[in-house]
């Protein structure tokens, strides 16, 4: 069942309670009462069609309505995937390295286990913050650049010469899988490190993981399938309307 404006949000929570973190990106905390799901997302001056969209992708990945995502504002999205980054490396990063060290202390492992575990995660932390840094400081300004531009009667030379040198294929060529460079992680504490005392900490760890592993596919999937297209639509208009400029290059 797809999430609806009239559900309460509160009934939102109990079917899927894997939505509590993409909630926090529209600044929706638990507290919800009775009220819905519309009149929590107009009290949070959040676009409730927006909103739905995403969490449903979410809720159910087969639903992924191109058309609808690609009808919104660059900048709606951008605002998402931005704080969707800033919960990997200032929540989830830090908490499954936390659980990644407690564990790397248990008696059970060897030097050369404790060893392995933390290079991995080590390496896979620096792999995503350079992705998420090389977002952060060049697309998604590129994006709000050219937005800002399409709005304004007038764009600005310099973006008008910017898009004449870069598109956002290019981007698109390099975007890597973030998500599928968990996959050695995740094997090695599924199988190759020895069986440990705590247990428990080393099942949380690897839900973690996965949970993290998911919310990374939806994130790229938003990038690929919705911000590109929106964004090259985006160009062809500005460039459409420049039509000029961009022959004198
Ligand atoms: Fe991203
Ligand atoms: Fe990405």
């Amino acid at each position: 069942m797809h999430i609806h404006k009239d559900l309460k949000m509160a009934e939102v929570i109990h079917m899927n309670h894997h939505l509590l973190p993409v909630l926090n990106r529209f600044d929706i905390y638990l507290g919800f009462g009775e009220r819905t799901v519309e009149a929590v997302c107009i009290d949070h001056k959040v676009n409730v069609d927006f909103f739905l969209e995403i969490v449903n992708t979410f809720h159910d990945s087969s639903y992924f309505p191109l058309r609808h995502l690609q009808s919104f504002k660059a900048s709606m999205l951008i605002d998402y995937l931005h704080k969707t980054h800033a919960y990997y490396l200032d929540v989830k990063i830090p908490e499954i390295g936390r659980y990644i060290s407690e564990i790397a202390q248990t008696s059970d492992f060897e030097e050369i286990h404790r060893k392995l575990l933390k290079d991995f995660f080590n390496q896979y932390q620096h792999e995503l913050t350079n992705h998420i840094n090389k977002e952060e400081q060049g697309v998604y300004p590129y994006v709000l650049r050219l937005e800002k531009a399409l709005e304004s009667e007038d764009a600005n030379a310099e973006t008008i010469k910017e898009l004449q040198q870069y598109s956002i294929i290019e981007y698109e060529k390099d975007h890597d899988d973030v998500e599928a460079k968990l996959f050695d992680l995740k094997n090695i504490l599924i199988k190759y490190l020895p069986p440990v005392h705590n247990n428990k900490l080393l099942n949380l760890i690897v839900h973690e993981i996965f949970e993290l592993e998911r919310d990374l596919n939806n994130h790229g999937h938003i990038e690929d399938l919705i911000l590109v297209p929106i964004v090259e639509n985006m160009e062809k208009e500005l460039l459409s309307r420049h039509p000029k400029r961009h022959s004198n290059v």
